[in-house]
């Protein structure tokens, strides 16, 4: 497939387009392009139900009377010329729907059409599917597809792109380890997680466990993972404070950034050979570690089987539903990551730190991710290592990408300790 030219990319109708856009998570990353890009974007927003994109229209109208309204396409997503036409007639597809139904033919039209993709897609073996069969066709036709750039994946892997990055710069280092801790966050599933989660639960066990393997999607290899915890599954670190694992998005996260890993091995942004990720939640006691374990296992247990998958289905969101969208405005999240070096020599190896918070709740920091990664395609699209394209994550739009997501509200900072 050639690579697509900047003219046939410039005389595209919509700058961006949004998939999923009636959902809940559609709705706030609608509510955050209204908010934040500029006024004379040309957007689209897509989805099955005419009537539910012409409320979300209005929505967006008395949000924002005085900007460039978005077009309103209602389409059949099984019918390919439908979905062809509206990614053909994009620069930036954002993909919000249930990927498990409908992923894949999405990211096969961006790739075919040449419009670059973002999503939070969690389920990992829905990302293998899209590395596995379309890595390669967008590396060649120059189309970035940016996975996981939601409040799960997104400040996880950032962090651990800065904090690498720090380290190299000031201390001249290469990273054994990255430590993230989930400092602060209310867990509440919209509707689409937790129907997500259950999807996921339902896969054959040897799919599942071959999904937690760490390196599974990156490129090569890396080395044995050893979280350094004790017997309670608990760490101290002298930076983070005492650290809890594992988290609910642990596996997930960790396989994203150990794709980033594989895909700057031997270029300028190297993190180094023995490179490993791990992921914990802040606790203030003993008792609190033990009690949020407890509440990660109840959790996975609940998922395994048919019987309380039923029973959670109750007490979870519909889909379309989630949290209160006022109530988690007031709920922040911040997430804090050091880099430790990777020395041999005995000594007390350099670490770097870097944090990310934000006012709002998850889906928020989903909301603002996503619509600020499109923007960095759109009017920057500056992609880290040298790469043109292919299944990407979101450290691959670097600084241009902090940077947007500092000015809307975010506040990220790294620096030596
Ligand atoms: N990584 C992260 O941080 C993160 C954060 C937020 C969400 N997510 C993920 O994002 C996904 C969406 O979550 P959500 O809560 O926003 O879900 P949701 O509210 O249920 O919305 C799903 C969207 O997909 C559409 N859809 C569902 N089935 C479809 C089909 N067969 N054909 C076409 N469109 C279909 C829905 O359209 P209708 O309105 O017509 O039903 C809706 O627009 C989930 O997989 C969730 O896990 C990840």
């Amino acid at each position: 497939m050639a690579r697509r030219s900047n003219g046939q990319r410039n005389s595209r109708k919509h700058d961006i387009v949004l998939l999923g856009a009636t959902g809940y998570t559609g709705l706030l990353t609608a509510e955050y392009i209204v908010r934040h890009l500029p006024t004379n974007l040309k957007w689209a927003i897509v989805g099955r139900s005419e009537s539910k994109l012409e409320a979300l229209a209005k929505k967006l109208k008395d949000l924002e009377p005085d900007r460039l309204q978005p077009e309103v396409e209602a389409i059949s997503f099984d019918d390919r010329n439908q979905l062809d036409s509206v990614i053909r007639d994009s620069k930036v597809c954002i993909s919000v729907v249930l990927y498990w139904k409908v992923g894949e033919v999405i990211v096969k039209s961006c790739v075919e059409n040449q419009t670059d993709y973002i999503d939070v897609a969690g389920d990992v073996p829905i990302l293998r599917t899209f590395i596995e069969k379309y890595h390669d066709a967008a590396t060649k036709a120059g189309v970035a597809l940016i996975h996981l750039c939601g409040a799960f994946g997104g400040p996880q892997d950032l962090l651990t792109w800065m904090t690498v990055r720090e380290l190299a710069q000031k201390a001249s280092r290469k990273t054994k380890e990255v430590v993230l801790s989930i400092t602060e966050f209310e867990l509440a599933p919209s509707g689409g997680t937790a129907s997500s989660m259950m999807a996921m639960s339902t896969y054959d066990p040897q799919v599942l466990k071959q999904s937690r393997q760490p390196w599974i999607l990156s490129p090569v290899k890396g080395v044995d993972i050893s979280p350094s915890t004790n017997f309670l599954g608990m760490r101290q670190d002298p930076v983070l404070g005492l650290l809890s694992g594992p988290t609910i998005s642990a596996d997930e996260n960790r396989v994203l950034v150990h794709r980033a890993w594989g895909l700057l091995r031997n270029t300028t942004q190297d993190y180094g050979p023995n490179f490993q990720y791990n992921e914990y939640n802040k606790v203030s006691s003993v008792a609190a570690g033990i009690f949020s374990m407890l509440n990660t296992a109840i959790v996975g247990f609940a998922l395994s089987f048919g019987i309380t998958r039923k029973i959670l289905s109750l007490v979870f969101p519909a889909p379309g539903e989630g949290p209160d969208v006022e109530k988690t405005r007031r709920s922040p999240v911040k997430f804090e990551a050091v880099a430790i070096a990777d020395s041999d020599d005995g000594e007390e190896p350099p670490r770097a730190y870097a944090s990310f918070s934000y006012p709002s709740g998850a889906y928020h920091v989903t909301g603002l991710l996503l619509s600020q990664a499109a923007a960095s395609l759109l009017y920057t699209r500056n992609l880290e290592g040298g790469f043109a394209g292919g299944c990407l994550t979101p450290a691959f739009l670097g600084d241009d990408f902090l940077n947007r997501i500092r000015s809307a509200g975010a506040t990220i900072e790294a620096y030596l300790v």
